[in-house]
């Protein structure tokens, strides 16, 4: 008969990560102090066990508890106690579990039989204070595993999948610093610098806090919100105004969470971004506050002293599940893990405008602010938000791969306390997204359908863009992405001209833009073989089904922001002479004339090319600046233009003619995904992702 031995699991067992080459490894073992089933077992059954919970000492109701590895959950009563079905048949240790919301899980072993006394198991609330004393822990860097100090000691594909996802480069993403300080850190040094228009002086670094020398170049967030810095005196070490960036992106920098500069985001911080022991501190979800750490993100870093070898905080660790008993972890259920609020945490944001002296058009904004990331409301008031898919269930999708959320099937280890329990399901922690190509969502999403047909000379062509992604708008998130649809006609090979319909918009890119005013000979900088598109601004206005106010009446076409351009033609440059140029063709006739460059589509493996002007259309929020600019970073934002952007199962069809000369004409159709508006990614040196979504061609008859 074997001995009962209740144990409080929390402080009893130094559970180390097991090793692979060492089974044996912290991996319990058939003797008295844990009593893991052996073959003898394999005949037990199902049997009643009762537990005894106390919290601080009570006797506690409404607790959780349940069999570790087992989904059956039951409720203590007021008593304390609850009886579980307990199974002793399991391949795993024989642990019931106790979970309560302000402590962390508690747990007991059995032995079989089981006693008749109820177990005892003893919670303590932890303190739900925030810890500014308390250094982040590292993910670590795979493939080395480290030490436990590292979560990819034992986490090792999760560590590996989130690794290379835009989490973990959220706040040394060069883009985002650029941007902040108002540099072009890709340019290195000053003779470079000054050819670029930029200046050339002493800030500091990103990623050390250090001064260095960078090449300030554009606006950015410190320069445009402080006053008295900026240019030859750069805003980094004196600005007061941060712009909140480092919340979302930087959310782990040590000391005061929230309200801190990206450039205080230093080791850990800056190399890790979004990383594994920033969310797993989140304790709740404040929807009023502002997004970001400590404001949306409720975080709770430990303040309990820790015992020896455990750090110097206990630990403590928020998840999805509520039989964690690994203390390392120091585990404790929030269910809104599996639930998209906890992403509305950085992915959804409404920001007043920033500049100083700036004030928004409350008759268009009531709130007072601009719609920036919206993707959690598109979600919640989209067609899964009722109950659908999550994001996790798209962006971190279930990995069939391991069985269990610290990579049991890599250890031979019984399951238990040390290596937790197998999982029917596991979410990945790759956060795809569009960026990453082999992931091939970007193809997953769009419809394209061409109807075309030739009348008279002229093949008119209707194009028809379908977004198939039922989860939000496409595109989504950050406001400088857009799609861009570009429609050619072609008698064999040759190009057909466009003779009318709808013209790609301006944030298709240009090199420079002339309105009518304007002598379209002269374009400074101009190249041979680049082209000059010319578009009629047609009185009409796209009355389109977009996001918000944009799509539910709030606004009229004219609140809408989209003028029907059409295009008018294009010719190509031939020669230049000065800032002169000669066209292989006469101009069309026309209100707006933008320089640019042949197309480009990303299949031909060729850089994104400016095409605004040609026929085609575009997708996107537009967000306007102070001086009327478009599509600029929303910390310079004063209104949102337009926001075509397509809604779940939202559909759009645009126009496009050209003129004719064969009997069947072949139309081709291709959208693509552009990560930022071309024109700031030339100026500050950053690489541009263009991913193709779709292309579709029809013959017209
Ligand atoms: C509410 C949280 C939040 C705040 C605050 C925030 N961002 Fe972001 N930012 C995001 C998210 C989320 C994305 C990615 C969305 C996507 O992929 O479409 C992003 C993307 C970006 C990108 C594009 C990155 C790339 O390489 O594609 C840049 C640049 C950027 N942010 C700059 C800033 C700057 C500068 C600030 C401060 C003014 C800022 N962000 C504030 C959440 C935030
Ligand atoms: C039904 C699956 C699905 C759901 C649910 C879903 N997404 Fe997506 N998401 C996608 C796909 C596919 C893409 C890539 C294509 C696109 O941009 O639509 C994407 C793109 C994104 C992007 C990158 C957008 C860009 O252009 O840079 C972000 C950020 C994002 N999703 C966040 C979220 C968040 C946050 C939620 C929950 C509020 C969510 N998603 C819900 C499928 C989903
Ligand atoms: C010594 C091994 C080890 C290390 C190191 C480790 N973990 Fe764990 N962790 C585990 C085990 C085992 C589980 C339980 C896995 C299971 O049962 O599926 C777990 C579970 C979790 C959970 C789920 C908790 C719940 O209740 O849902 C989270 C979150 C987590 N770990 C985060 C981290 C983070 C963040 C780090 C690094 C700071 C880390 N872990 C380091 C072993 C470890
Ligand atoms: C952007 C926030 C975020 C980051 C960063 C993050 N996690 Fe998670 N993690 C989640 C969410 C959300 C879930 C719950 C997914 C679900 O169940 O729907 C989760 C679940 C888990 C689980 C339980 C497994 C499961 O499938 O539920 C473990 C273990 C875990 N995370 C460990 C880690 C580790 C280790 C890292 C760093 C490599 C990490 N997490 C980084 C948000 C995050
Ligand atoms: C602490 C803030 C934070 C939280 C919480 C957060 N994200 Fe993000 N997320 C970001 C930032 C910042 C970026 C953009 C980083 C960059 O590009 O520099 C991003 C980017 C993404 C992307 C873009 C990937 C791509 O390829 O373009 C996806 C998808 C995504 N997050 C999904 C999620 C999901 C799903 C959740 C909830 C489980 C979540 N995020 C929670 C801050 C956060």
């Amino acid at each position: 008969m074997r001995r009962l031995l209740v144990g409080l699991l929390l402080g009893l067992a130094l559970a180390g990560c097991p090793d692979d080459d060492d089974d044996a490894t912290d991996a319990p073992d058939d003797d008295d102090a844990t009593d893991a089933p052996d073959d003898d077992d394999a005949t037990l059954g199902v049997e009643p066990v009762t537990v005894a919970v106390t919290l601080d000492g009570e006797p506690v109701a409404d607790v959780t508890v349940g069999q570790g590895g087992d989904s059956e959950r039951w409720l203590t009563d007021a008593s304390g106690q609850a009886t579980v079905n307990f199974d002793f048949g399991v391949d795993a240790e024989w642990i019931v579990i106790a979970s309560a919301p302000d402590a962390r899980l508690g747990g007991a072993f059995l032995s079989h039989p089981p006693p008749a006394d109820p177990v005892p198991i003893e919670l303590t609330s932890f303190d739900d204070s925030d810890n500014p004393e308390y250094v982040f822990r590292p993910p670590g860097n795979p493939p080395e595993i480290g030490s436990t100090e590292f979560c990819n000691h034992c986490h090792r594909t999760m560590t590996e999948d989130w690794d290379a996802s835009p989490h973990r480069s959220a706040a040394s993403n060069p883009a985002v610093h650029d941007l902040y300080a108002g540099t072009a850190d890709a340019i290195t040094d000053a003779g470079a610098c000054a050819d670029a228009g930029g200046i050339w002086a002493e800030g500091l670094g990103p990623g050390t806090g250090a001064a260095a020398e960078r090449c300030y170049l554009g606006s950015g967030v410190l320069p445009a919100l402080n006053e008295g810095c900026g240019g030859a005196d750069p805003c980094d070490a004196v600005a007061t105004e941060f712009g909140g960036c480092a919340d979302c992106h930087a959310p782990g920098i040590d000391g005061q969470l929230g309200g801190r500069s990206l450039l205080e985001a230093t080791g850990l911080a800056y190399d890790k971004g979004v990383h594994c022991d920033v969310c797993h501190h989140v304790e709740g979800i404040d929807e009023e506050a502002e997004p970001g750490a400590a404001g949306r993100l409720r975080i709770v870093r430990p303040s309990e002293a820790g015992s020896p070898g455990m750090g110097e905080f206990q630990p403590i660790m928020f998840g999805p599940w509520d039989d964690v008993l690994s203390p390392i972890m120091g585990a404790v259920q929030r269910t809104f893990f599996e639930e998209a609020v906890f992403c509305s945490g950085c992915h959804q944001q409404e920001q007043a405008v920033l500049l100083p002296g700036e004030s928004i058009d409350t008759t268009r904004w009531p709130s007072g602010r601009l719609p920036v990331h919206t993707t959690y409301e598109e979600w919640s008031t989209g067609p899964l938000g009722a109950g659908g898919s999550t994001c996790q269930d798209c962006h971190m999708p279930l990995d069939p791969d391991v069985t269990n959320g610290a990579d049991l099937q890599k250890f031979d280890v019984t399951p238990g306390l040390a290596a937790g329990w197998p999982r029917d399901e596991v979410h990945g922690h790759s956060f795809v997204g569009p960026r990453d190509a082999d992931a091939g969502l970007l193809g997953l999403v769009a419809l394209v359908t061409i109807d075309a047909a030739v009348e008279d000379d002229e093949v008119v062509a209707q194009v028809a863009v379908r977004n198939g992604n039922r989860g939000h708008f496409v595109p989504t998130g950050e406001p400088m992405r857009h799609l861009l649809l570009q429609v050619e006609a072609r008698c064999d090979d040759a190009l057909l001209a466009p003779t009318g319909g709808h013209a790609i918009p301006d944030f298709g890119g240009a090199l420079a833009t002339q309105d009518s005013g304007g002598d379209w000979t002269v374009w400074p900088g101009a190249e041979v073989g680049q082209v000059v598109r010319v578009v009629r601004r047609t009185a009409g206005l796209h009355d389109y089904p977009g996001w918000g106010p944009f799509g539910d009446g709030t606004f009229d076409a004219a609140g809408k922001g989209m003028p029907v351009d059409e295009p008018a033609g294009f010719s190509t440059i031939t020669a230049v002479d000065g800032d002169t140029v000669t066209f292989d063709a006469a101009l069309p006739a026309g209100d707006l004339a933008y320089l640019g460059e042949a197309a480009a589509l990303p299949d031909d493996g060729a850089p994104a090319a400016a095409v605004a002007g040609a026929p085609g259309f575009g997708f996107a929020r537009v967000l306007v600046g102070s001086d009327g600019s478009r599509m600029v970073p929303h910390f310079a934002a004063v209104d949102v233009a337009s926001d075509n952007r397509l809604g779940p199962d939202g559909e759009w069809t645009s126009e496009h003619r050209f003129a004719a000369d064969c009997a069947a004409p072949e139309v081709t159709a291709t959208l693509t995904w552009r990560q930022y508006p071309l024109g700031l990614a030339r100026e500050r040196g950053w690489e541009l992702t263009e991913g193709l979504m779709r292309t579709t061609s029809s013959t017209a008859e």
